[in-house]
């Protein structure tokens, strides 16, 4: 018999699954959402990026007409000073995805004379939090102590660590699919 309350539920199973899969992704941050990567309208990037809690594995991603701009990953004196001379990396495909896999901070500009002095430059800082406990962005990342989650070691622990509680995700995501079905059963 489907009552009210096995209706009610099953609503509530699911609801626990789709959040369960959502923070089983990585998230994609569109830089300057719907402004995009430009220097028209004088955007504030710094303030963009303040406001979101990066985590390793998450896609910045910068949309722009690649005739008039381009997106150069850079050092932090170059960043300071925009001095595009010397970039880590440049894309100029108009549509680029980045995908951050260290944590720290991650210094982009566009290269084009002019613009990353207008404030057309951007830094992506992952926090070493744990993804369960943001802190507000700004703030020096251990100033609180984690429970619960142990401290990745700083070499090679984002890839791991996306991987584990991606599988762990899924398995939890599974045991509640699971539950939902046997309720019917
Ligand atoms: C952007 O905003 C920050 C405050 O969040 C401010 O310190 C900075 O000067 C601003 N940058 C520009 C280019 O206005
Ligand atoms: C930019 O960086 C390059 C390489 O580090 C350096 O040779 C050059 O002098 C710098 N330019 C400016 C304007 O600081
Ligand atoms: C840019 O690429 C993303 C996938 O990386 C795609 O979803 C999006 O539609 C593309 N946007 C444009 C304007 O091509």
């Amino acid at each position: 018999m489907a009552s009210a309350a096995a209706k009610s539920r099953a609503m509530a199973l699911l609801l626990v699954m789709f959040a369960v899969l959502q923070v089983a992704f990585a998230a994609v941050y569109k830089v300057g959402d719907s402004t995009g990567w430009t220097t028209i309208g004088n955007f504030n990037y710094t303030n963009w990026a303040a406001t979101k809690s990066f985590e390793v594995g998450d896609v910045i991603l910068f949309e722009y007409h690649p005739q008039f701009h381009n997106v150069m990953q850079v050092t932090h004196p170059d960043y300071k000073s925009c001095n595009a001379s010397t970039p880590i990396t440049t894309h100029t495909s108009g549509n680029d995805s980045i995908t951050i896999n260290t944590h720290g901070h991650h210094y982009f500009l566009c290269g084009v004379p002019g613009h990353c002095q207008a404030g057309q430059k951007v830094d992506i800082n992952v926090l070493r939090v744990s993804s369960m406990a943001p802190t507000p962005a700004g703030l020096p990342s251990p100033s609180t102590p984690v429970a619960t989650v142990p401290a990745p070691p700083p070499s090679a622990a984002g890839p791991l660590k996306a991987s584990i509680g991606l599988l762990g995700n899924l398995g939890l995501a599974m045991a509640v699919l699971a539950a939902f079905v046997s309720g019917f059963a």
